[in-house]
């Protein structure tokens, strides 16, 4: 697309022999090769699950790991071990749910992205009965219980979270809470979503926490004041949003830079499957997530191997599936199919796939 049309003048090039001319092509031509089959192959080999960890271990943790896979878990996968039985509160004009686990080792705040709120984070209960049970946020939930964190969360005031006095409200909530139930000795975690993790990168100047997880979001680092206090950060991110990637590039740098502990996991595109919906959602059966697949085929919605085409907003499939009378889907399960396909495209959304890793990386930074 980039046409500089500029000429080479044949005269002042004579100095370079044509069999350099040629040598330089061919070496040219063979690296675009070599490239384009490496890439080749990676697509290929997603329909197998691959999960290819190019840097696990790494001293500084910096290199992303990076992960190409379909998501493992099941919305029902952690039933043998926990059970989501939150409670709900009022404090500070929000709410707060919350959980907390036998023995737990750790606090985890969880903050919601725009249009979020605590309820999507808890399946629909006695307790909770406007809760809506988002699948990444209710399995990231799962898995942190699992893992036996304590998890906290809280509402934003506005549609999305504001970087002043909110969060000294969050500070406040948080430090009655953890003195409440007397978990005050236990380390503290924050991950925030999109407009949560630009909240929870501010969150850690006014509050101590011993690790922080920005998912799908860069950080408000040019406007924090970064010393050798800030917590250790990991960044989850999608890497098709190319211009988060570059800014996610440019923050590891002046962190690492400042001696902080930096971690990247970079999320990407997975292919559906007939059962994909029905594993994620509850509620929504094997059957109809298989003509839910074959409508989004037979539509070009998704291309041939199952990849979605476009980010699951971009796609008309709910006006498709208004026309389709015969099609009976509970309005409840809409926010949960969108996504899902959101999180397949793999652009901007919540995600839990990396849920292992995310722990893994959170539990190396408890001191
Ligand atoms: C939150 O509520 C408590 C108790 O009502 C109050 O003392 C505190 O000042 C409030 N915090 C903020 C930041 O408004």
């Amino acid at each position: 697309m980039l046409n500089h049309g500029y000429k080479l003048k044949p005269r002042s090039s004579a100095h370079i022999s044509m069999v350099q001319v040629l040598i330089m092509s061919f070496t040219l031509m063979l690296m675009i090769v070599i490239l384009f089959l490496v890439f080749d192959n990676i697509n290929d080999n997603v329909d197998v699950d691959v999960n290819v960890n190019v840097n696990d271990n790494d001293n500084d943790g910096v290199k992303p790991s990076f992960t190409y896979e379909s998501p493992k878990q099941k919305w029902n996968s952690f039933d043998s071990l926990v059970k989501l039985n939150p409670t709900r509160e009022f404090r500070n004009g929000t709410d707060l749910i919350w959980q907390v686990p036998e023995s737990p080792k750790g606090v985890i705040f969880l903050a919601h992205g725009c249009n979020g709120k605590a309820i999507n984070f808890w399946d629909k209960s006695f307790e909770c009965s406007d809760c809506i049970g988002l699948p990444e946020e209710r399995l990231l939930v799962l898995h942190a219980l699992a893992q036996r964190f304590a998890v906290v969360t809280i509402s934003s005031e506005h549609r999305c979270w504001t970087y002043g006095k909110e969060l000294l409200v969050v500070k406040d909530i948080l430090e009655w809470w953890i003195g409440k139930r007397r978990l005050g000795k236990l380390p503290l975690v924050a991950l925030g979503a999109s407009s949560g993790g630009y909240f929870v990168s501010l969150l850690a100047t006014v509050k101590k926490f011993n690790s922080i997880v920005l998912m799908i979001a860069e950080g408000m680092f040019e406007e924090i004041d970064i010393n050798e206090d800030y917590p250790p950060t990991l960044f989850v991110h999608m890497p098709k949003d190319l211009y988060r990637q570059q800014k996610i590039d440019e923050y590891v740098e002046v962190l690492k830079d400042k001696r902080i502990d930096v971690g990247v996991v970079e999320c990407m595109e997975f292919p559906l499957s007939p059962g994909t919906l029905a594993d994620r959602i509850p509620g929504l059966d094997q059957t109809l997530s298989k003509i839910l697949f074959e409508i989004f085929k037979e539509k070009g919605f998704v291309d041939q191997n199952g990849y979605m085409r476009k980010d699951g907003r971009k796609t008309k499939w709910k006006k498709v599936l208004e026309e389709r009378k015969n099609i009976l889907i509970d309005k409840h399960l809409i926010p949960h199919i969108q996504e899902e396909l959101n999180l397949a495209f793999a652009y901007h959304e919540m995600t839990s796939v990396h849920s292992d890793q995310i722990f893994k990386w959170i539990e190396s930074h408890m001191r």
